[in-house]
């Protein structure tokens, strides 16, 4: 079969490779893959900033969809012909994240899904919402995932509330669309203008060009007359945090999701104190989340937002684009 794998840490080193069709074991599935989604964390992962003790050569990306062709004589929980999106966090089910369940990863600890193929335990695939185009379905394992599990799962969001969501990147625009579905108000902010108008397209209440307003946190108390929001996706880390904790309300929640200015943030206390932020460490969530979820999705019918698809043979420029910056998933479509 075709993959691209990584053979070293570097975007050269990511290459175009056969292999052969993977075994399924007794208590796995083959799935034919048909489309995978990028994430930031597949850039981290192949610049060796994710996990440095990658074993080369490893199959790339996490987020993945296709059909089962075959299962072992153990599987029960799905079938051949279901269509299949994998759980990001392989072993991790339910409940908060026990002794390394939030380690296993497809591209990382195990192959991923970027190749023709790939067999993984039937725990690890849960049934893709039937409405969303193979293409759509491929942008929920991490970034929708992440943006649920943040605001509603663990951040009861709910009718009337303020959320702001850095960035227009992938789990930003999935915490627009959820939380405006729940019936939030969401700020937006971005370095672009055209994307905060794409944003507010989207149904955003408010953008703020973070590029030109460096202190955009005044900005966001304006649009909420002083008081701040309620929840925000803290996507961006390093010095943003100290601002989003100025910019949310007293008794707010921020979740704490990403590393794009840095893998450590300075905070002030005083603000934190006084205004009793609640600060929530997220990573993706477990196979229950995912599952409801994609209930909640099949019941919206509501539409992931692509920037791109590409080829399989044009992952390269897939991860350029990556690199770049997208208006929400980047897509690389694996089986014609
Ligand atoms: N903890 C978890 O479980 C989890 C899950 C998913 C993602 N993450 C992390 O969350 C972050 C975002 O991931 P993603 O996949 O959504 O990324 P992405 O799709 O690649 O989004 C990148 C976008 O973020 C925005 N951005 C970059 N620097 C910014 C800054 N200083 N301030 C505000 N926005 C900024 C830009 O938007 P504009 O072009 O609009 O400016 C950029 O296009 C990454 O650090 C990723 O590792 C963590």
């Amino acid at each position: 079969m075709k993959a691209w794998e990584l053979r070293g840490f570097g975007r050269e080193n990511l290459v175009s490779a056969e292999r052969p069709i993977p075994k399924p074991g007794p208590f796995d599935v083959l799935v034919r893959v048909s489309a995978v989604s990028l994430n930031y964390r597949d850039r981290l992962l192949v610049e060796g900033l994710y996990n440095p003790d990658l074993k080369f050569p490893m199959i790339q990306v996490a987020d993945t969809v296709g059909d089962i062709v075959e299962i072992g004589e153990g599987v029960s929980r799905v079938r051949v012909g279901d269509r299949v999106l994998t759980q990001y966090a392989t072993t991790w089910i339910d409940g908060p994240p026990k002794g390394d369940e939030t380690v296993h990863t497809l591209g990382n600890t195990i192959p991923g899904g970027l190749a023709e193929y790939v067999a993984l335990n039937e725990n690890v695939v849960v049934r893709a919402p039937q409405y969303l185009t193979d293409e759509e379905a491929a942008t929920l394992p991490v970034a929708a995932l992440t943006a649920w599990f943040s605001l509603r799962d663990q951040g009861r969001l709910s009718r009337g509330q303020t959320v702001l969501v850095h960035g227009t990147g992938g789990v930003s625009l999935f915490g627009l669309q959820i939380a405006t579905a729940l019936g939030a108000r969401v700020l937006i902010t971005s370095s672009s203008e055209e994307k905060l108008e794409r944003a507010r397209v989207l149904g955003a209440h408010a953008g703020i060009n973070y590029a030109r307003n460096p202190e955009w946190e005044h900005e966001v108390l304006k649009h909420t007359g002083g008081q701040g929001v309620d929840h925000i996706l803290e996507v961006v880390g390093g010095k943003n945090l100290a601002k989003s904790i100025a910019a949310a309300k007293p008794g707010g929640q921020i979740s704490v999701i990403g590393i794009l200015d840095g893998f450590s943030s300075e905070i002030p206390l005083f603000p934190l104190l006084n205004r009793q932020t609640v600060i929530r460490g997220i990573v993706t969530g477990p196979r229950r989340a995912f599952e409801e979820l994609n209930q909640y999705l099949e019941n919206l019918k509501l539409r992931p937002v692509i920037d791109t698809v590409y080829p399989f043979d044009a992952a390269l420029a897939a991860y350029d684009h990556l690199y770049r910056g997208a208006f929400g998933k980047i897509v690389i479509r694996v089986r014609n």
